[in-house]
């Protein structure tokens, strides 16, 4: 298949019982292509990511990581081959100090940590690759403060950092502006800006004003089918998108 595909799914079908959250989902993302996935609630959004990071297994279909058929695989070999993920929920050590966090993203893909002749080396490069992310990211500043003392948008903000942390070629985010205000939503949209120039990035968002300002094309989920796609302008004046799910927003 094409080998310019970050992610293809075909048929993707998730069925809890007799709901099918995701039903029958054809999806194929260029690499390069910041993707966003809209619709409304429930329909099948985070079904969908939780299927690609092997969370879910799926009742049907395939899903290919650059044409690799990576269907039902456990989340630690999804996340070994270069998927990444934030959740919808923040997750951090709130104990550990922010660079201790992303410290511990940063060393763990560091292949022959268990081998001290290596070890040290690597040690180094982990520490130079924490810092070049917390200051990409502007949380430089706040690097020695406890992660859980960090306002709620640095939070969601660290949770970006500790996936990159992880080197990964495809980073899932599911709803990174949720509980943000509109200031903080901002900059989070132009850190995704930032970002997306080194790695694939596939954005849930129910935000639209971030939606519009950094996908390259977007997907519209409802009742776990695809509704419409198309580019950000497309969408926005889009009508049965219009009646399903941006006229309640
Ligand atoms: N583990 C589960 N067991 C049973 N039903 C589930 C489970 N997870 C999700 N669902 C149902 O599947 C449907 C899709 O849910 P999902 O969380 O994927 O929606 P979503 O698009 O992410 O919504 P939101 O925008 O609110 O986050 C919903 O009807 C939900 O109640
Ligand atoms: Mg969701």
């Amino acid at each position: 298949m094409a080998e310019n595909l970050i992610l293809r799914t075909e048929r993707l079908t998730k069925a809890f019982g007799g709901l099918l959250a995701v039903n029958n989902v054809d999806i194929a993302i260029p690499k390069g292509e910041l993707r966003a996935i809209i619709g409304p609630n429930g329909a099948g959004k985070t079904t969908f990511l939780s299927m690609v990071m092997g969370m879910l297994k799926p009742t049907a279909g395939k899903i290919y990581f650059k044409d690799k058929d990576i269907t039902g695989l456990p989340p630690h070999k999804v996340f070994r081959l270069g998927i990444s993920t934030t959740f919808q929920i923040t997750s951090i050590f709130p104990d550990l100090s922010v660079y201790e966090n992303v410290w511990v993203a940063a060393q763990s893909r560091c292949k022959g940590r268990m081998n001290p002749l290596i070890h040290h080396r690597r040690l180094k490069e982990a520490e130079s690759k924490v810092e070049q992310i917390l200051k990409q990211l502007n949380l430089n500043h706040v690097a020695d403060e406890l992660a859980g003392s960090l306002s709620h948008g640095d939070q969601r903000v660290l949770e970006i950092c500790i996936a990159l942390a992880t080197s990964p070629e495809l980073l899932l985010l599911d709803e990174p502006t949720s509980g943000m205000s509109p200031k903080e939503a901002g900059e989070m949209a132009k850190l995704i800006k930032s970002i997306r120039k080194e790695v694939n990035i596939i954005l849930v968002e129910h935000n639209m004003d971030v939606v519009m300002e950094v996908a390259d094309k977007i997907t519209v989920f409802d009742k776990g089918m695809i509704l419409a796609e198309g580019s950000p302008k497309d969408i926005s004046s889009n009508k049965r998108v219009q009646e399903v799910y941006l006229g309640e927003r």
